[in-house]
């Protein structure tokens, strides 16, 4: 397994399938996707898992995290997130968050986040804001 950077392109295609399978490619792009950094997880060379980073002074965004749906469930998601926030960290913030899906929540839960009482809804998603001091 092996963890780099890619390019904002390299992203889109799993977003879509994964996250938003019945939207249109252009949903899954964000306005600011090229202030990201996007992390891409490889097994035998095969994309399985993405994530974007968004930060903006001591603050740390992770958006659009997506494995694969054939290979979610075999720690993947667990890897990349643990190194994304170890990231975040040596990039000096000092707070970790996200728009967690609420069916997320517990997962996100085991890596010390926790949910706010924001929360709203998009196309019918249920969201929590949830975050983590680093
Ligand atoms: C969220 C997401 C990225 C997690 O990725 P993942 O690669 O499946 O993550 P993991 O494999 O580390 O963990 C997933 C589950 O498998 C379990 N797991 C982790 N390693 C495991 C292993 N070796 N064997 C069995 N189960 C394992 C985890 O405990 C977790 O359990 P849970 O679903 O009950 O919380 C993935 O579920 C996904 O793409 N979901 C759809 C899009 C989405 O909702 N994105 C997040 C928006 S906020």
């Amino acid at each position: 397994m092996d963890i780099c950077r890619i390019s904002k392109e390299e992203t889109w295609e799993l977003r879509q399938r994964v996250m938003w399978p019945d939207k249109d490619i252009e949903y899954v792009k964000i306005d600011n996707d090229h202030e990201g950094i996007h992390y891409g997880l490889f097994d035998h060379n095969e994309l399985c898992s993405v994530v974007s980073l968004f930060v903006q002074g001591d603050r740390a965004q992770f958006r659009k995290f997506a494995t694969d749906t054939n290979r979610q469930g075999k720690g993947y998601g667990t890897y990349l997130l643990n190194y994304v926030i170890n990231e975040a960290k040596e990039m000096n913030a000092k707070l970790i968050w996200c728009n967690a899906r609420k069916n997320k929540a517990n997962y996100y839960k085991r890596f010390g986040l926790t949910p706010s009482n924001e929360t709203f809804q998009k196309c019918g998603v249920d969201y929590v804001i949830m975050s983590r001091h680093l």
